[in-house]
């Protein structure tokens, strides 16, 4: 392999040993830093330096009906408008579904008026192929494998035919093969995100594992955090970067809601930043918020 950059003769490794401590700075002299992958939003890209990390785990945590497949659905897309080859693994909502969602979200329309629209009526033929232009093209899979085996196999051919960005929503509907983690909830949730991140770091792709918090024992008044995954097995330990969401309020506007996103913990970065955005529920759609404070 021909150096990227000229190493000085001085600090050169005569070792084949490839642990050795030189050579690994050699690799390091020798290659560029890693292209960062878009999440489809500058707030959220910013606060994580610049995207997410290849090979990364990166788990957004929330209680239920906080907006965690909201932000899930709306990253793929905003990814994959971005030009990010994306794979969105939707457990809750069969893959159909979330594709109403994005068209609802693209046109701004309410998911129950899109639900219920006849797209085979001529009438609706110039809004179709509205929508089918700018949407077709998106380089995006939607899929609904839930066998946890059978999806690392699925994410590991996307990667090497060039997918960069996995997002797979959500956790606890992963479901491990027969006799492993049978037993308990926590030795499932271990093998699970361990199975996640063992995928992330040898495929290089950028893995965002959605988790859902259960807080039955947490107080009201304190807001969700590291503190809410202790149940969850090792997945605080796995991730690379764990993304909270932390706080969603209704705004003045029905319908409309502030979230706000902390990153808790973050190996490649700095951590405890905070990005802001406003969700429009109706409409299954998200957009950074950043001008106004809460
Ligand atoms: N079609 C819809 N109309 C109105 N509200 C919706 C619709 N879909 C989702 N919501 C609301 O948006 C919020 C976020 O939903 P969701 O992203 O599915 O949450 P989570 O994945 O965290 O459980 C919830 O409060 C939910 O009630
Ligand atoms: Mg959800």
């Amino acid at each position: 392999m021909s150096a990227l950059v000229e190493v000085p003769e001085r600090i050169a490794v005569q070792s084949t040993e490839p642990g050795l401590f030189a050579a690994r700075l050699q690799a390091l002299f020798q290659s560029k830093p890693p292209a960062l992958v878009t999440t489809g939003f500058r707030n959220l890209d910013d606060a994580l330096g610049g995207g997410l990390m290849p090979g990364g785990l990166y788990v957004l945590a929330a209680p239920t009906s906080w907006g965690k497949s909201q932000v899930a659905a709306s990253m793929a897309t905003r990814a994959a408008e971005a030009g990010t080859r994306t794979t969105l693994t939707t457990l809750e909502d069969n893959p159909q579904q979330v594709t109403r969602k994005i068209v609802a979200a693209f046109t701004e329309e309410p998911l129950s008026e899109v639900s219920r629209t006849d797209y085979t009526d001529p009438a609706l033929s110039a809004k179709r192929q509205a929508i089918y232009e700018e949407l077709h093209r998106l380089p995006l899979i939607i899929d609904d494998t839930h066998d946890v085996d059978r999806l690392c196999n699925l994410l590991a051919r996307h990667r090497r035919q060039g997918t960069e960005l996995a997002i797979v929503d959500q956790g606890s509907w992963l479901t491990l093969p027969h006799g492993r983690g049978q037993k308990d909830m926590f030795t499932a949730a271990c093998l699970k995100s361990r199975r996640m991140k063992e995928l992330a770091r040898g495929t290089g792709l950028a893995l965002v594992l959605v988790w859902q918090i259960n807080r039955a024992g947490s107080k009201k008044d304190v807001k969700p955090g590291l503190h809410d995954l202790r149940d969850s097995g090792s997945v605080e330990q796995d991730a690379d970067a764990v993304l909270i969401i932390t706080e969603r309020v209704p705004t003045t506007v029905e319908g409309e809601s502030l979230l706000r996103l902390e990153i808790a913990k973050n190996r490649h970065f700095a951590r405890n930043k905070e990005v802001r955005f406003k969700s429009y529920d109706a409409e299954s759609r998200i957009e950074e918020y950043e001008e106004v404070p809460f």
